[in-house]
């Protein structure tokens, strides 16, 4: 099972071959996407050549090959990751069953002690979090899904450390020893010599293991502590760590064990129960969708191997168990051999681990920019799109959503112009008389629209504005049928707008997106003509973009 491939992890060393031929792009990817998920900052193609060493043109057709994908995206003259990377991240923790099994019990308990709680895996000699149920608070450390831990400074890490072989001991103390481990620079907090060094770490390890818990008493950052308990897999092995976490304003360590011992064991038997409950075949990993154009123009540049190797990653989540080369061959339409070179190349990289005769995935594929991502709000995500749609027709574009009557604008990118009109987000306008209202009205089943329109004519607003009910509802109707609507000067003299609906993976319309214009020379119907291409296929990409997220991102 998927949660238990993480309890130990990829083979230490790689398989002969597996950075030779054809792996070698798929690496070399791997290790962009990684540096670029973990930087801070958007990164120039000069940073990736000199963080990764490799020369500029091979820089290159990755990026390229990553933008086309649609797992990074240019900022200007700078790389950053992109929503749909997600999607391998999503086939782990689907895999794994942790995002719909664990999930609601850590809220649940979150809820119960109104503290923080996480899940986290081990993950080589660190923990990572897989589930996150943060309590915002003034004071608070909020790690996030696919933040890495160095072991001695978490409450999991003692826990995970009571499996431990010889192999991963040495390992651990490579690197409090300083022996200069890649691996260094993986956790998302500097990992200083911890105090005691590694006798030290043993002792809290053999003191976790008799007590059955374990704490973080601020060895992270002063005044945060957190109390860990182990939730065995089915083997009874542990497959994961529960923590609670807290501050010294409100507890100490013995009184947050206290809280949390009280609390936690039925939800640890619960998780427990999640954990050997068999889980259906997904029917969708978030984001998860292989099928690319068969048609796209792929360029020069491309590196098909990668684009390959990536999609093979993505398919072992299709499946609970994780999947046979020859269902990785089925998912991803390549052939046999082709899969069975990438999943050789993955195992070797750390990404994922054979058991049997499937490849399952392992938590390090959270590396790969999921913890940036996945707590972007809907405004980052969205307003890449507007901006690039904005570049596109030289007006303004906006985002709004139903909110009663109203349209309520959530985000907007103005036209640099000199006349632009002034509207910001949390705007509200009547949605009968704008371009997003009727094609967010339109979207409504007919006795919840006729609810929010005027039953009567309101006062117009300018001498064009539609205000018979029965107009409204021929024009509603019209924008149901047309996929779009067009208010020409209805609502503000001298102002044409464009709108098309955007909708969630399930098809259900989630707000609207316009474009506003001058109403100048050019006639209705060219405007609709110039601008609905374009809106179209920001509405598609976007959407694309959203449906990574398992939730939407919060507004
Ligand atoms: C967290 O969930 O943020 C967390 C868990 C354990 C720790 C520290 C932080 O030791």
């Amino acid at each position: 099972m998927g949660y238990e491939a993480s309890l130990d992890q990829a083979s230490e060393t790689p398989p002969p071959g597996a950075e030779s031929g054809a792996t070698g792009p798929l690496e070399r990817g791997l290790e962009v996407i990684n540096l670029l998920g973990r930087a801070r900052d958007p990164q120039r193609p000069a940073d990736l050549v000199k963080s990764t060493g490799l020369v500029r043109s091979t820089v290159d057709r990755v990026v390229g090959t990553l933008v086309q994908i649609g797992y990074a995206r240019w900022q200007g003259r700078e790389v950053v990751v992109a929503p749909r990377l997600m999607e391998l991240g999503n086939a782990y923790l689907e895999g794994a069953g942790f995002a719909e099994s664990l999930g609601p019990l850590a809220t649940a308990l979150a809820d119960e002690l109104d503290e923080s709680v996480s899940v986290a895996v081990p993950d080589g000699d660190g923990a990572r979090f897989v589930v996150q149920s943060p309590r915002r608070r003034a004071m608070s450390v909020a790690f996030r899904v696919g933040d890495l831990l160095p072991a001695e400074l978490c409450a999991p890490g003692p826990i995970f450390a009571a499996d431990w072989n010889a192999a991963r001991w040495a390992a651990f103390e490579r690197r409090i020893g300083g022996a200069g481990e890649p691996e260094h620079t993986r956790y998302s907090v500097p990992a200083p010599v911890p105090e005691g060094g590694a006798e030290g770490f043993r002792r809290r390890v053999a003191a976790a293991s008799r007590a059955g818990w374990a704490a973080d008493d601020q060895l992270i950052e002063p005044g945060l502590i957190a109390v860990a308990v182990p939730v065995r897999g089915p083997s009874g092995a542990v497959a994961c760590a529960l923590s609670v976490v807290s501050h010294t304003s409100r507890h100490d360590v013995a009184s947050l064990h206290e809280r949390v011992a009280g609390a936690a064991g039925a939800r640890v038997s619960a998780m427990e129960e999640a954990l050997r409950r068999p889980r259906p075949e997904a029917d969708r990993v978030p984001g998860t969708d292989r099928s690319r154009d068969p048609k796209r123009e792929l360029g020069p540049g491309f590196l098909q191997s990668l684009d390959r190797g990536l999609a093979v990653l993505a398919s072992l989540g299709t499946r609970p168990g994780g999947v046979t080369i020859a269902e990785s061959a089925e998912a991803t339409g390549l052939p046999r051999a082709t899969a069975r070179r990438s999943l050789m190349a993955l195992e070797a990289l750390g990404y994922a681990r054979l058991e049997g005769r499937r490849y399952v995935l392992l938590p390090k594929v959270l590396d790969l920019g999921y913890a940036e991502l996945s707590t972007l709000t809907f405004e980052d995500v969205v307003l890449p799109h507007l901006r690039a749609l904005v570049d596109r027709v030289h007006d303004s574009a906006s985002l709004a959503v139903l909110d009663g009557p109203d349209i309520r604008y959530v985000a907007r990118v103005p036209a640099s112009k000199i006349m632009r009109v002034a509207i910001n987000v949390g705007t509200r306008f009547p949605a009968w008389a704008t371009s997003m209202g009727r094609v967010l009205l339109a979207a409504l089943p007919e006795r919840e629209r006729a609810a929010l329109l005027p039953a009567t004519s309101p006062a117009p607003f300018t001498p064009h504005t539609h205000v018979d009910p029965a107009e409204l509802h021929a024009l509603i109707e019209a924008a149901a049928t047309d996929g779009h609507a067009l208010v020409d000067q209805e609502f503000d003299a001298g102002l044409r707008s464009v709108a098309v609906p955007l909708r969630d993976h399930r098809g259900t319309v989630i707000a609207a997106l316009n474009v506003a214009t001058h109403a100048g020379p050019e006639s209705a119907p060219d405007t609709a003509a110039r601008l609905l291409p374009a809106l179209r296929a920001t509405a598609a990409a976007l959407e694309a973009d959203l449906s990574a997220y398992p939730t939407l991102p919060a507004l």
